[in-house]
């Protein structure tokens, strides 16, 4: 097992960057904020343990990410790749992966600093619109779909996130600061930390990880 991470604020385009890397790479997309978000959708117990966090823009508590996350690594095989985005997002989840790591043999290879403004951030997460049908990401002005409103993908509707609403997009990005740049430390000292700017067009980001990601003594 080998994990990656991309580590960055509400807005930084984890997702959209993810994306590229899916596309390009074999790395297994987990996002902890979808597979919540899923959870909510269907009603499921772990779901409706969330929904109030997230509506507020707080962290939902560790016990039960790490449940959703070690569920999903038991579900894959020893050989797979995974791209964690929006986990973990405090030492005490950092501490645990680090076991689920030892555990499994696996390895941590990089751990992706998605640099960006604030103010880029806040017009970033206030112009989102997600499809209702298969959850494509898209910017009103930055990367907007062909049609207003309508998903390029599978034609379905455009909505905008609860959470991205103004009160709680500033609680997000707060909730940031105070809980999560902490691992900015954590992972620099294990040597594994990479800054990437991530203000650019999202190509030319995504070309960037994926060079790294394709060197063939990362196999190993
Ligand atoms: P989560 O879904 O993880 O939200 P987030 O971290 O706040 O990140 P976002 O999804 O808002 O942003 P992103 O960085 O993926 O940006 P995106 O690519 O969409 O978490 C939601 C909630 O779940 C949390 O608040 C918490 O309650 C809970 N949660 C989740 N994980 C948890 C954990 N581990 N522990 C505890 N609680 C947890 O891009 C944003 C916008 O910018 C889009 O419109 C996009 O089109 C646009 N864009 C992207 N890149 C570019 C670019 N290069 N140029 C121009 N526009 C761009």
């Amino acid at each position: 097992m080998q994990a990656i991470i991309l580590l960055g604020a509400p807005g930084a385009g984890k997702g959209t960057i993810a994306e590229g890397i899916k596309a390009a790479t074999d790395f297994i997309h987990v996002s902890t904020g979808d597979m919540l978000r899923a959870a909510v959708k269907a009603g499921r117990p772990v779901g409706l343990e969330a929904k109030s966090y997230m509506e507020k823009g707080e962290l939902v508590p560790d016990g039960v990410i790490m449940k959703i996350v070690t569920a999903r690594i038991e579900e894959g095989s020893p050989t797979d790749r995974y791209m964690f985005d929006g986990f973990p997002r405090t030492t005490e989840q950092a501490r645990l992966l680090d076991e689920v790591l030892v555990a499994h043999n696996g390895k941590l290879l990089y751990v992706f600093l998605l640099d960006v403004a604030r103010d880029i951030l806040v017009d970033r997460l206030a112009g989102r619109r997600v499809c209702k049908n298969c959850g494509a990401v898209y910017h009103i002005r930055n990367i907007p779909p062909k049609v207003a409103g309508v998903c390029d993908a599978c034609g379905g509707p455009l909505y905008q996130r609860a959470d991205d609403s103004e009160t709680t997009v500033l609680n997000r990005l707060d909730v940031f600061q105070k809980q999560t740049r902490t691992l900015i430390d954590y992972y620099r000292k294990k040597g594994v930390l990479k800054h990437v700017d991530a203000g650019k067009p999202k190509e030319e980001t995504q070309a960037e990880i994926v060079a790294m990601l394709q060197k063939p003594a990362l196999r190993k």
